[in-house]
């Protein structure tokens, strides 16, 4: 049985993971860390809370103490990290529990990754070769999509929220472990999820709840900002692939090639 932490699996799109890939790789135990902030609940992972390779612990990924412990009770062997404050509106209202949470849990979760894995920099313990380190970004740290092209790995990172600024931020430090230690990291930067178990606070379920209700469809300023959309089970079977088969120290994006204004309509 090979132990893969998960954190951030209450929320959104780790709830939607965690089931997609405890049923395809049965050889896998996951230890789902999470703090159970507003957004995320165990309501989401109803379907798996008895499942024997599955173990949930709440707590904060910035308590050094208890990632230490959870890789020594349970000899982790990899990290799916999702973990995040993740809402910009809420970034801009209170940008600091964003950096504590995106910046500084991050840099905890790698830094103990590290002593575990690996004896001196490039150098890896020999039972724990292999072991891989994914944080999970998204392409909102490469700024605004204009009216034409995708964003690439190559475009230059440019921020424009506290939120975008702080998973860029962690990007940067995922990077600096690859290369200052030769950690096995690779990132993946996906466009806006879509799909179930989303919460209420986002751009579709607050469209969806107003159209119902019949009321007017708030939109931020003229709707013409431009998103790519992709539902959270292709962004899962994205992630799996990079986990599997991606290129230590690389960067991948995952997108959906469907873009369009906030405002458009068939
Ligand atoms: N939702 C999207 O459209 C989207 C797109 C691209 C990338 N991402 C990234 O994917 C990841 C997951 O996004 P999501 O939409 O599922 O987010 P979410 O807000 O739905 O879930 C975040 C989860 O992290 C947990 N959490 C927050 N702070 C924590 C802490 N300090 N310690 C432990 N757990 C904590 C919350 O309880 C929640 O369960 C994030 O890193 C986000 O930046 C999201």
């Amino acid at each position: 049985m090979i132990s893969i932490l998960i954190t951030g699996g209450a929320g959104f799109i780790g709830s939607n993971f965690i089931p997609y890939f405890l049923d395809k790789y049965p050889d896998y135990r996951i230890i789902n860390l999470d703090l159970l902030t507003y957004a995320g609940s165990l309501e989401n992972l109803k379907e798996v809370e008895n499942h024997s390779r599955y173990r949930f612990i709440k707590g904060n990924i910035c308590n050094r103490e208890l990632v230490e412990y959870i890789f020594n009770e349970y000899d982790i062997r990899g990290m799916i990290h999702f973990a995040a404050e993740s809402h910009v509106d809420n970034s801009i209202k209170n940008p600091g529990v964003f950096v504590e949470t995106n910046v500084i849990g991050t840099y905890t979760l790698i830094d103990v990754a590290k002593n575990y894995w690996m004896e001196r920099p490039f150098v890896y313990k020999k039972e724990y070769k292999n072991c891989r380190f994914h944080h999970i970004s998204t392409d909102e740290v490469y700024g605004i999509l204009g009216e034409v092209g995708l964003f690439t790995e190559k475009t230059p990172c440019a921020p424009n929220s506290p939120y975008s600024a702080s998973k860029a931020a962690s990007d940067m430090i995922v990077r600096s472990y690859n290369k200052t230690y030769g950690l096995n990291t690779v990132i993946t930067n996906c466009s806006n999820n879509y799909g179930p178990k989303q919460h209420d606070e986002k751009l579709i379920p607050t469209i969806i709840r107003s159209a119902i209700r019949g009321r007017s469809i708030p939109i931020y300023g003229d709707g013409k900002n431009i998103r790519d959309w992709l539902y959270v089970l292709d962004h899962s079977e994205g992630i799996d692939l990079v986990y599997h088969k991606g290129r230590a120290g690389e960067t991948y994006n995952i997108g959906g090639e469907n873009e369009r204004t906030n405002i458009y309509c068939e």
